[in-house]
């Protein structure tokens, strides 16, 4: 149940089949093209594009917009430490810039870098200095069911550090939840055993918190250890055993822009600490504002406490499991357990009529959007030409935006969908035109019906 009301609402529309089908093709199927006026229910991310309480708008009024020393920093700063229990800070503009300030710290050419899986701009920015992000996630994760599918294989970091040289391995990465695999949570033991096999390599030990409260649920919900502690305790549990932090405000801020890096207030890490506040000047901005506004500052640092509180956090991953559930029902073949942002349907399963090099995934999200105005987003071989992940589509649920109403939409958009593909109706996608980068082309590149 929502423990909260509407104050302010934002007009939407759904289009007429007409339009949808004139938007889709000037769009090129490529959903990235479409005007988000054009759209019914937006499910293409959870990042940036949920509402902020009134709480937060209030406290946007007393941003200090100081370009040094700024009284808002020190809310920020002192939201971080009480809910996440780091000192030391440095604001960015959103999570890829934290990364950025980071890694190019941390790691140098020739490294090696594991992670239970890299989120895209993740390994960008390890790739971009120089070194190469190691994916290492559980085999066969998501097969059976596990409570915690999120968790990184340690065996298979230690594996590596054996192949190439513990020294090559200046840090291990733990992204909570694990978003490139269907947003699935980490356990607090699994966070353990990764502290301890980045200790065994003398590494820092990073994570990615960017969803770190639902994961802190996920834990509270299903790990015994964790049985009736609130999700704020469980929540720095879980952070306690870092020596870093990267930040995308966007997601568990409750912000619609901002991020930081965390660095553990430990001699040991003053040396990273200072290397990184460095660069985000460079790159982000001064020290004490990172690219953000003083009343950006303001709302994160409101909207962190606020991710943590249990009447929030529960309806949040509630909501999401009812929409996997929604979807299963229907016998929408979708990755189970729901993870904690989105809802993954496998789209080879979904439409089997389509090649490989069709884009199933792509044909899907195309035929969401021509039956229902709902925007997904394909993260399978378009999105990620050359590798084998499965034909993925993602439905991701903005933070406190949508009721139980679009919900039942999307699932009546997929029985449409699902009657035209019986009908023989959906056909494949070709590309015409692409980006010269492979790696972005599904943001910009344009397709026809093949
Ligand atoms: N790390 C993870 C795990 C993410 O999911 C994202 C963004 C980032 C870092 C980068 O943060 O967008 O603030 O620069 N994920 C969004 C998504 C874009 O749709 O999953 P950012």
């Amino acid at each position: 149940m929502r423990a909260y009301k509407s104050k302010m609402v934002t007009p939407i529309r759904l289009p007429d089949r007409e339009e949808r089908e004139a938007n889709l093709e000037r769009a090129g199927y490529n959903v990235f093209n479409l005007d988000s006026e054009g759209v019914f229910v937006d499910l293409l991310t959870d990042s940036g594009t949920g509402t902020m309480s009134e709480s937060q708008w209030a406290a946007m009024l007393s941003g200090d917009e100081a370009y040094a020393g700024s009284r808002s920093f020190d809310r920020l700063e002192e939201a971080v430490s009480d809910v996440m229990g780091f000192e030391r800070i440095i604001p960015a503009h959103q999570g890829r810039g934290a990364e950025n300030v980071l890694y190019g710290a941390l790691v140098e050419d020739g490294d090696y870098v594991p992670n239970n899986t890299h989120f895209d701009t993740t390994r960008a920015h390890i790739a971009n200095n120089g070194a190469k992000p190691v994916d290492c996630p559980c085999e066969g994760a998501l097969d059976d069911d596990r409570p915690f599918a999120g968790d990184l294989d340690v065996e298979a970091v230690r594996r590596l550090a054996d192949e190439v040289g513990a020294e090559k391995i200046p840090a291990v990465l733990l992204t909570i939840t694990n978003n490139s695999l269907a947003g699935q949570p980490v356990s607090v033991e699994n966070v353990r055993a990764a502290r301890e096999v980045a200790d065994e390599l003398d590494a820092a030990f990073v994570i990615d918190a960017c969803r770190f409260a639902e994961n802190a649920y996920f834990v509270r919900e299903r790990e015994a250890e964790f049985e009736g502690e609130s999700v704020s305790a469980v929540a720095r549990e879980q952070l306690s055993y870092a020596d870093a932090l990267v930040m995308s405000g966007k997601k568990d801020g409750l912000v619609n822009v901002g991020g930081f890096v965390a660095i553990r207030d430990d001699e040991k890490f003053d040396d990273l600490y200072a290397d990184a506040r460095e660069r985000g000047i460079l790159y982000e901005g001064f020290t004490t504002y990172g690219g953000m506004a003083g009343r950006d500052l303001e709302a994160m640092a409101v909207g962190l406490r606020e991710a943590v509180a249990e009447s929030y956090v529960a309806d949040r991953v509630g909501q999401v499991q009812r929409l996997g559930d929604l979807l299963a029902d229907r016998g929408v073949p979708v990755e189970r357990p729901t993870g904690g942002h989105a809802v993954y349907v496998n789209a080879a399963e979904f439409l089997p009529e389509i090649p490989d090099d069709e884009f199933p995934g792509q044909a899907l999200v195309c035929e969401l959007y021509r039956e229902g105005a709902v925007r997904g987003v394909e993260l399978g071989s378009f999105a990620f030409p050359d590798t084998d992940r499965p034909e993925l589509v993602r439905l991701s649920l903005p933070r406190r935006t949508y009721g139980a109403d679009h919900l039942d939409h999307v699932a009546e958009t997929f029985e449409k969908v699902a009657e035209r593909r019986d009908a023989g109706e959906i056909s494949g996608l070709e590309i015409v035109a692409e980006p010269e980068m492979a790696e972005l082309r599904h943001f910009s590149a344009e397709l026809r019906p093949v």
